[in-house]
């Protein structure tokens, strides 16, 4: 796919599937923001890529303060943005008896405003035609044990997507949602153990977890000319993950 001289955003860009999506759309000759809170991880991801086409902002996605940061190195760009990817994310997995408050905090705060706040404050920024693209989850439509407050965080932004693409298409801007289903990253190794991993991939019906790349190439369909008559829609890669939960 042809992303020459295009202007891409990406939060949450540093490891897992936003790493991958922003080699890919770097591969693809798109000029790509990425951000992400921590620094080490910022650098590591830099030195990976190693483009001159790659731009980092160190910014956190759940502080309004820290999405004004991402604007303000756009504005500095001059450019409009072609591709805005919001897929800074956070899973905490636990039954809802155990679920704290501050786990609820965090994962609504960096999922849903985070990424509410971010669309809203670079909408001006977004050329005419732009693309815009939320990444969710399998969760938002299963029903996963131990998953509440996650699955309620990604039912909670499709819905803000949906109302986005109907609000922004006067623009022509479509917005459209990624929703995996288990992918291999730093962020899945953290959320659940080993054994589970296990699980999630035997109950996938490809038999295996997602590769981030495989999750980078939809994303880049769904940002192309491609997908010009795809709006509002929630594609699903996830091996099969739900269907096969109910066959
Ligand atoms: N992996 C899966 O199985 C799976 C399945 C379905 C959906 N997803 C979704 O896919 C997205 C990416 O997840 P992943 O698996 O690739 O996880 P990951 O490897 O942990 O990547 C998450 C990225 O988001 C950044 N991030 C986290 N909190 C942030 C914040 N408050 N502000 C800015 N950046 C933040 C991380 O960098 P820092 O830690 O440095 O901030 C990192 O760059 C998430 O929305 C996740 O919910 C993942």
């Amino acid at each position: 796919m042809n992303f020459k001289g295009k202007n891409v955003v990406i939060t949450g860009g540093s490891t897992g599937i936003g790493l991958a999506t922003a080699k890919a759309f770097i591969n693809a000759g798109a000029n790509v923001w990425i951000t992400g809170r921590s620094a080490g991880n910022m650098q590591k991801a830099a030195t990976e890529i190693d483009s001159p086409n790659l731009q980092t902002v160190v910014s956190d996605t759940s502080k309004l303060a820290e999405i004004s940061i991402l604007e303000k190195a756009v504005t500095a760009s001059g450019n409009k943005l072609d591709v805005l990817f919001l897929n800074a994310g956070i899973a905490v997995f636990a039954p809802i008896e155990q679920a704290t408050e501050a786990d609820f905090d965090a994962q609504f705060n960096t999922n849903v405003k985070g990424l509410f706040f971010t669309l809203q404050k670079l909408i001006p920024h977004l050329a005419n035609g732009a693309s815009v693209i939320f990444t969710s989850s399998t969760v938002a439509t299963a029903s996963n044990l131990g998953t509440s407050v996650y699955s309620a965080t990604k039912g909670a932004l499709n819905k803000i997507a949906q109302i986005a693409a109907n609000e922004l298409a006067d623009r022509k801007i479509r917005v459209n949602i990624i929703s995996p289903g288990p992918v291999q990253t730093p962020g899945l190794d953290y959320a659940v153990p080993p054994e589970a991993k296990t699980y999630l991939a035997a109950a996938t019906a490809l038999q295996r977890l997602g590769d981030a790349d495989e999750i980078a190439k939809a994303v880049l369909f769904l940002a192309s000319d491609d997908a010009s008559f795809i709006n509002g829609a929630e594609l699903l890669a996830d091996g099969g993950f739900i269907n096969y939960a109910l066959k």
